[in-house]
């Protein structure tokens, strides 16, 4: 499935960019699904997980027990100071998480089909399985700011096995905040991990004092629609907020090797899917 030199950059660069490798057609397939699980959200339902009144408690509580479902989460500028929406239901909503790939059939089947499963395989997972989907919407406006950080510090294994998925479900720009990636090869060690504890309080522990890339040294990665991003756990990224007045919709997938010893402090205990 992947060219020789395609492999060479995923391993020496961390990522690997395949271009329009899926129609656009399957990418509105995922759209309208992800469209549907909005329609039917009920935003009162979890008004309170974000008002100002709010502990950070019960957030925590909505996004810790989401594993396993299929949860929407509003964009932290989604309410006025009143608590109420600034804009309708579907331009509020940042993400839809985390068991899409289980729970929602058409992203089940895209998530199982042969084409990632042959790709998981090739980047170097002997046996893939899926912990976590979500559906980003990147709102116009208010999608926000997502930090530096690495995957593996949410999807730890030993070895660190951990492979993201990122496909682009809309044209991302660096104007309506696309994907940036650290530029330069150098591998870079895990500079910190997400813990629960047994009684789910959360801890992101700093494992070392490795300054992340400067901003202005990323690489922007800039993708038409259909384009599929694979990059490894130790590869340091962000994305900028998205000031633009257009969405930048993606889809995600976390995957580890099977044969690596997930780790029982990752916050996502979920039973992962396996692609073979
Ligand atoms: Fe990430």
């Amino acid at each position: 499935m992947l060219s020789t030199a395609q492999k060479e950059q995923f391993i020496q660069q961390g990522y690997v960019v395949l271009d329009e490798l899926f129609s656009l057609q399957s990418m509105h397939s995922l759209k309208q699904a992800a469209g549907k699980i909005v329609d039917d959200f009920d935003a009162e339902s979890t008004r309170a997980v974000f008002s100002t009144q709010d502990q950070s408690k019960s957030r925590d509580d909505y996004f810790l027990s989401s594993g396993d479902k299929v949860r929407c989460f509003f964009e932290e500028d989604a309410f006025n100071a009143e608590g109420q929406l600034k804009q309708e239901k579907a331009l509020s909503i940042n993400k839809i998480g985390h068991a899409l790939h289980v729970l929602e059939p058409v992203f089940k089947s895209f998530s199982h089909s042969d084409t990632i499963s042959q790709l998981a395989l090739d980047l170097g997972l002997q046996k893939p399985q899926i912990h976590q989907s979500m559906y980003i919407f990147k709102q116009p406006k208010i999608g926000g700011v997502i930090r530096w950080h690495q995957d593996a510090s949410y999807f730890y294994s030993d070895p660190i096995t951990v492979l993201t998925f990122w496909f682009a479900v809309e044209d991302a720009t660096i104007q309506n905040g696309c994907l940036q990636v650290q530029a330069d090869p150098e591998t870079y060690p895990l500079i910190e991990q997400f813990k629960r504890y047994e009684n789910d309080d959360t801890d992101l522990i700093k494992l070392n004092n490795k300054p992340w890339p400067k901003d202005d040294d990323a690489k922007p990665l800039e993708v038409k629609a259909g384009t599929l991003v694979v990059f490894n756990g130790l590869l340091p990224h962000f994305s900028a907020p998205n000031l633009s007045d257009k969405s930048r919709h993606a889809f995600t997938l976390h995957m580890t090797c099977a044969t690596s010893k997930y780790a029982k402090e990752n916050w996502l205990q979920a039973k992962p899917s396996p692609l073979y």
